[in-house]
């Protein structure tokens, strides 16, 4: 169920550039109903269609979806094949509306060691969306904060060893351009549903003057009301960064 009373507009000028969402509670959402809990990760993929719309409405630039982890790997295999499937579903079934609407779609992660045929669908919606001007919809697949940084040290590694990279240049906006997406700005916002209060190895390095925002709302009742009383709430705090 989402919460509370209507939410305002937010104000168009002050939004996050770059949103980042932790997408949980899709398991608990199925239980509370006496499902499977791959029936709570479909009802998800409602919730992810209402997010992504809604976010391209109201001019969001960058958003990226935890929808599968590294860690995810880890979980029982008829769960691993299942959500596959659902991301199948979801790019075939919405890629149309997504290429029409000029979202382009990127994905971060060690997305090569997805599905087949799952991978396959992911390339040809990143290709054919590529040149597209709108909303760009990040999907983190396998994608691990650590895993990152340790793809980033290999490629920087690499480049040391063939004599491109001298060791003494190498600083944090180095770093940034050796992960999975330099281009897209560190997240302003982080969004995490179902109450739990962690990062889960999500943008580990990007998020370090992130915003938070905790609901206990389950990602599969998070919808566009739950999404403007985060951004509201976002546009009420104080960004120091550091500073004073
Ligand atoms: C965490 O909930 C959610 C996931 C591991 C998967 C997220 C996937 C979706 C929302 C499906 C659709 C996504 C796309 C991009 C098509 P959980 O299973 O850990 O929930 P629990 O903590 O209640 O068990």
């Amino acid at each position: 169920m989402t919460s509370g009373s209507k939410q305002e507009l937010p104000d168009i000028k002050n939004l996050p550039v770059h949103l980042g969402v932790i997408m949980d509670g899709n398991g608990r959402w199925a239980k509370k109903r006496g499902l499977p809990r791959l029936a709570g990760h479909r009802a998800g993929m409602k919730s992810v269609k209402q997010i992504v719309n809604s976010c391209g409405e109201i001019g969001i630039r960058y958003l990226t979806l935890y929808a599968f982890s590294v860690e995810n790997w880890l979980r029982p295999k008829a769960e691993v094949t299942g959500l596959m499937r659902i991301l199948r579903e979801y790019l075939l079934k919405e890629i149309d509306e997504l290429d029409g609407k000029g979202v382009k779609i990127v994905a971060s992660g060690r997305i090569d060691d997805l599905e087949k045929t799952a991978l396959k669908i992911l390339k040809d919606c990143i290709k054919r969306t590529q040149h597209n001007k709108g909303l760009v919809l990040n999907l983190a697949l396998s994608y691990g904060g650590r895993a990152e940084l340790a793809d980033a040290v290999k490629s920087l590694s690499k480049d040391i060893k063939s004599g491109y990279l001298n060791p003494d240049k190498i600083d944090e906006s180095l770093i940034s351009k050796h992960l999975y997406h330099p281009e897209i700005p560190d997240p302003d916002l982080i969004i995490r549903t179902s109450g739990e209060h962690r990062l889960s190895n999500f943008l580990i390095w990007q998020s370090a003057y992130s915003e938070f925002y905790f609901t206990e709302v389950l990602w599969p009742d998070f919808g566009k009301e739950d999404l403007m009383r985060s951004l509201n709430e976002y546009q009420g705090r104080e960004r120091r960064f550091g500073r004073i």
